[in-house]
C-alpha cells in the first residue's frame, strides 16, 4: 500500500517545496495556508495533521511538519512529515492544486514520477515557462490534463498526442504561441473537452482535422487568431453541447450543420466576420443560449426560430437582420434576455413579449421597429442564474453585473411599459434604466 502511494507523497512535498520555497517572499502567506489545506484534503485530512486547521490553530506555522521563515506568520518555507505514516491515505491518481497563487515552471520531474496520475489540475495559478516535449512521460493513465489560466508560453507540445486517454484537456488563457499541434491532438480520440482559447496563437484556420474529434462535448476556441470558415466537416462533432469560437476572424456563412445540431445548448459564435442569412430550417431544438452577435449576418431571423423553445438568451445584434422580429419568440418559456440592438429590423413587436417568460432585458434600440409597442408586463425577476460556461467566456456578464446594479434600485414588483419610444425598452447599452411604471 504504501509503496504505491509513496510517488504521490514525493509528488506533493516535491510541489510543495518548489511551490512554496521558491516564490517570491512578497506573497501574501494567506495563499501559503490555502495551499497547506488544499493538500491536506488531498490527503483526505488524515488525523496525523490535525493541527493543520485554521480555526484552533490559525498561525500555520505553529503546524505540524511546517517550517517558516522568521517564525511566527511567515512564509512556508518547508515542510518536513517523516514517519507520519500518512501514506496510504492518498488517492495517487488525483491531483487538484487549481486556484492557488502556485508559479514556478511545469513541475514534470515531480510529475512524471507519478505512474497513476489521471487528473491533474494545475488550473488558475501563476504557472509559467514552455511545456516540456516529453509531456507524454506523464502517466499514461492521464485522462484529465487543466492547465487553464496560468502563463504558459511557448508551443503546445505534440507530445500531447502521447497520452492517448486524455478526455479534457484545457489549456486555454495562456500565452501559447505559434501552431498548436492539430494533426496530433486530433488523435486523441477520447477528446470530450478541448479548450485552446485566449491564447496568441499565429493566424490560421480552424483545423480540419478536429472533425475527427466526435466525441467532442465542449469546444472552446475563442480569441485565438483563427481565421477561414467554419468547417463544414465539423458536422461529424455530433456529441457537442457546447460551441465557443467568439472572437476571432472567422468569415462565410455559419454552416447549416450548427442549425441542425441534435446536442448543442450553447453556441457563441459573436464578434467575427462572418456573413449570409439565417438558415430556413433550424432545429437545434436544444439550443439555451444562442449569440451571433457582432458579425455581418443578413437577410431575416427565420419563422423556424420558433422552434427553439428552450432558449434562455438570444443575442443577435450588430449585425445587419432586416425582417420582423418573428412573434414565436414571445412564446418560448425560459427566454430571459434579448438583444437585437444595431440591426435593420421592422415591423413591431411581438405583443406577448415578456409575457410567458421571465423576461429580464430586452434591447432592441437602432433598428427601424415601429407602430404602436403595447404596454407589455415584464417580471422582475430578472436574470436568473448565470450561464454554466466560463464567467471569460461571455462579455456580455460584464453587462448583466451592470444591469444587475441598474435594476436592483427597482422594486421588485411587476412592472407596466407604458410609453410607446422603443428606446425606453431597452437599457440602451446600460445607460438607461427601464422607463415604467410601478403596479
Ligand atoms: C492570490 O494572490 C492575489 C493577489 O496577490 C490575491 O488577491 C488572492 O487572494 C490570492 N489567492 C489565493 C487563493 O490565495
Ligand atoms: C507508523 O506505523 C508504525 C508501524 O505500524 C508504528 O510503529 C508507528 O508508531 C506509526 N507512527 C505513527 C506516528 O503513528
Ligand atoms: C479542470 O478540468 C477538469 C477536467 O475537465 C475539471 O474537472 C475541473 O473542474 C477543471 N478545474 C477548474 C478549476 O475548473
Ligand atoms: C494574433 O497573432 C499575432 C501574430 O502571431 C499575435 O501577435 C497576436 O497577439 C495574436 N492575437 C490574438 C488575439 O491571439
Ligand atoms: C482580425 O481582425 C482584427 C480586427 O478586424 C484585425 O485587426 C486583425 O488583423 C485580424 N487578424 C487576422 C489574423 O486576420
Ligand atoms: C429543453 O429543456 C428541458 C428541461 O431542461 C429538457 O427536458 C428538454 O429535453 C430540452 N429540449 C427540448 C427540445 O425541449
Ligand atoms: C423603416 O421602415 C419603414 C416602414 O415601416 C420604411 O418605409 C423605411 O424605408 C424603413 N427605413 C429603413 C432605413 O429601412
Amino acid at each position: 500500500m504504501s509503496t504505491s502511494t509513496r510517488p504521490f507523497d514525493r509528488l506533493l512535498i516535491g510541489i510543495l517545496l518548489l511551490l512554496l520555497v521558491c516564490k517570491s517572499s512578497s506573497q501574501p502567506t494567506s495563499g501559503d495556508q490555502t495551499t497547506l489545506l488544499a493538500i491536506k484534503n488531498q490527503w483526505r485530512n488524515p488525523w496525523q495533521l490535525v493541527s493543520w486547521d485554521p480555526v484552533t490553530n490559525p498561525d500555520h506555522c505553529n503546524w505540524i511538519g511546517v517550517v517558516c521563515r522568521g517564525g511566527r506568520s511567515g512564509a512556508v518555507t518547508g515542510i518536513s512529515l517523516p514517519k507520519l505514516n500518512i501514506t496510504g491515505k492518498v488517492p495517487e491518481s488525483r491531483l487538484d492544486l487549481s486556484y492557488n497563487n502556485l508559479t514556478g515552471g511545469f513541475p514534470d520531474a515531480q510529475l512524471y514520477a507519478c505512474s497513476q496520475l489521471r487528473f491533474l489540475d494545475l488550473s488558475n495559478n501563476a504557472f509559467h515557462g514552455v511545456l516540456a516535449d516529453d509531456i507524454s512521460r506523464l502517466s499514461p493513465a492521464m485522462e484529465h490534463l487543466n492547465l487553464s489560466t496560468n502563463q504558459f508560453r511557448g508551443a503546445v507540445p505534440a507530445a500531447v498526442a502521447g497520452l492517448p486517454g486524455l478526455r479534457s484537456l484545457l489549456l486555454d488563457n495562456n500565452q501559447f504561441t505559434g501552431a498548436y499541434p492539430a494533426a496530433e491532438i486530433s488523435k486523441l480520440a477520447g477528446l470530450e473537452q478541448l479548450t485552446l482559447a485566449s491564447n496568441p496563437f499565429a493566424p490560421a484556420p480552424a483545423p480540419p482535422q478536429f472533425a475527427k474529434l466526435t466525441n467532442l462535448i465542449y469546444l472552446w476556441m475563442s480569441e485565438m487568431n483563427m481565421t477561414g470558415e467554419i468547417p463544414k466537416a465539423y458536422s461529424s462533432l455530433v456529441n457537442l453541447q457546447l460551441i465557443a469560437i467568439t472572437d476571432n476572424n472567422l468569415t462565410g456563412e455559419i454552416p447549416a450543420w450548427v442549425w441542425q445540431h441534435p446536442r448543442l445548448e450553447n453556441l457563441y459564435l459573436f464578434n467575427n466576420g462572418l456573413t449570409g442569412t439565417l438558415p430556413r430550417k433550424i432545429t437545434a431544438v436544444n439550443l439555451i443560449e444562442l449569440d451571433v452577435s457582432s458579425n455581418q449576418l443578413t437577410g431575416e431571423i427565420p419563422e423556424d426560430i420558433g422552434n427553439l423553445k428552450n432558449l434562455s438568451i438570444l443575442f443577435m445584434y450588430a449585425n445587419q437582420l432586416t425582417g420582423s422580429i418573428p412573434a414565436s419568440i414571445a412564446m418560448f418559456p425560459n427566454l430571459r434576455d434579448i438583444r437585437l440592438f444595431e440591426n435593420k429590423l421592422s415591423g413591431e413587436l411581438p405583443t406577448e413579449l415578456g409575457k410567458n417568460s421571465p423576461l429580464g432585458n430586452l434591447e432592441i434600440c437602432n433598428n427601424n421597429l415601429s407602430g404602436p409597442l403595447r404596454p407589455c408586463r415584464l417580471q422582475q425577476q430578472l436574470l436568473g442564474p448565470a450561464p454554466e460556461v466560463p464567467e471569460r467566456l461571455h462579455p456580455a456578464e460584464q453587462h448583466h453585473a451592470v444591469q444587475q446594479q441598474l435594476l436592483g434600485r427597482l422594486p421588485s414588483k411587476d412592472m407596466v411599459i407604458s410609453e410607446v419610444d422603443q428606446c425606453q425598452y431597452t437599457e440602451q447599452r446600460f445607460h438607461r434604466v427601464f422607463t415604467g411604471q410601478y403596479m
